[in-house]
């Protein structure tokens, strides 16, 4: 079998989770790809201990990961929405598949790479952009397709989870619960992303336009973080027999799409309020499943490795097939978002 050649770029977390959880799985990974899936060229600044990358080729140039035409699928897990779009770009014109973590540049310019992608007929492939390692992405788009989603709702950024559970479970401070957050490698370079619900609101707008076949509109979710939520905010909750969690929610309506993310009272005994730490859970209502729960690791190395190498093994499979199923997140797309009653 011909083996299905990557080039990862970016060693942080991700990236070397990514790599590892490859070679760690090998066996089990080529078998459902039906095809060795390899690690060819990695592109990071520095290397990273966790990492050997003996036989590996290494470039500073991330930019030669792109373009190398040894790579079949270019991985990008570098972040931001500056240099990681123009390397997904380069990658997509050079024919080579792309899978991506990077919640920020699918929800802000999903739009266009998809289209880009369209026109070179290679897919984005984006399962880890979204609760890290839950397969959420995968559950709306197949198995739930035979639904019409009236809406979800879910704790989609661990880091806010974990600082929220902390302050109420331990009676901890914020800003040293989210300095642990970032040790761990939870929180996103800028941790105002987390903090502020840009995240979850990034996050929000991918699993709405998949859910709800609407383009992705960033600028339309009413975004509100976790900043203003104090102790007694949290004391004054448990006393009434509610836990506060930071939502995102999406809803069909009348008129439209409803997404918004903010602090939200869910009474205690729901199966929500109970996600605790940097857990992730997500409640999607289909009309014909009526409710379904998606729970697991929102952030960290391995889950989030987790997903990223679930859609290398579906490409993987796709190519061995001959064949690259496009992922459908426009091509059942309303014309446009009507103006949404927030
Ligand atoms: N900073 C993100 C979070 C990482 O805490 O959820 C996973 O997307």
């Amino acid at each position: 079998l011909q083996a299905v050649r990557i080039g990862i770029c970016g060693l942080g977390t991700v990236g070397s989770g990514t790599f590892n959880v490859l070679r760690e799985n090998a066996g089990e990974i080529a078998a459902r790809a039906q095809a060795p899936v390899l690690v060819v060229h990695v592109g990071a600044r520095r290397d990273n201990p966790a990492c050997d990358l003996t036989g590996v080729r290494v470039s500073r140039d991330i930019f030669a990961v792109a373009t190398d035409p040894e790579v079949d699928v270019l991985v990008e897990l570098i972040g931001g929405t500056t240099v990681a779009r123009e390397l997904i770009e380069t990658a997509i014109r050079a024919g080579k598949h792309v899978v991506t973590a990077n919640k920020a540049l699918i929800a802000e310019f999903g739009n266009e790479l998809f289209a880009l992608a369209a026109e070179y007929n290679v897919a984005v492939r984006y399962e880890a952009a979204v609760a890290g390692g839950i397969p959420i992405i995968k559950a709306l788009r197949e198995g739930l397709a035979g639904n019409r989603i009236e809406w979800l709702a879910g704790i989609i950024n661990g880091t806010g989870n974990f600082i929220l559970s902390e302050m109420r479970d331990h009676g901890r401070e914020f800003a040293d619960v989210l300095a642990e957050a970032q040790a761990l490698g939870y929180a996103e370079a800028d941790p105002t992303f987390d903090v502020e619900g840009i995240d979850a609101a990034h996050k929000l707008v991918i699993l709405a336009s998949l859910a709800f076949g609407i383009p992705l509109q960033f600028s339309s979710v009413y975004t509100e973080g976790i900043t203003g939520v104090t102790p007694q905010d949290l004391r004054y909750a448990e006393e009434l027999g509610y836990r506060i969690k930071h939502l995102g929610i999406a809803k069909q309506g009348d008129r439209g799409v409803e997404l918004r993310v903010h602090p939200t009272l869910i009474p205690a005994d729901r199966l929500l309020a109970n996600v605790n730490g940097v857990k992730n859970a997500v409640l999607v209502e289909g009309s014909a499943v009526g409710s379904t729960l998606y729970y697991g690791a929102g952030a960290g190395g391995k889950p989030t490795a987790s997903a990223v190498v679930a859609d290398l093994v579906d490409l993987a499979r796709d190519l061995s097939a001959g064949q690259i199923s496009r992922v459908p997140s426009l091509s059942f797309c309303h014309e446009s978002l009507q103006d949404l009653p927030i």
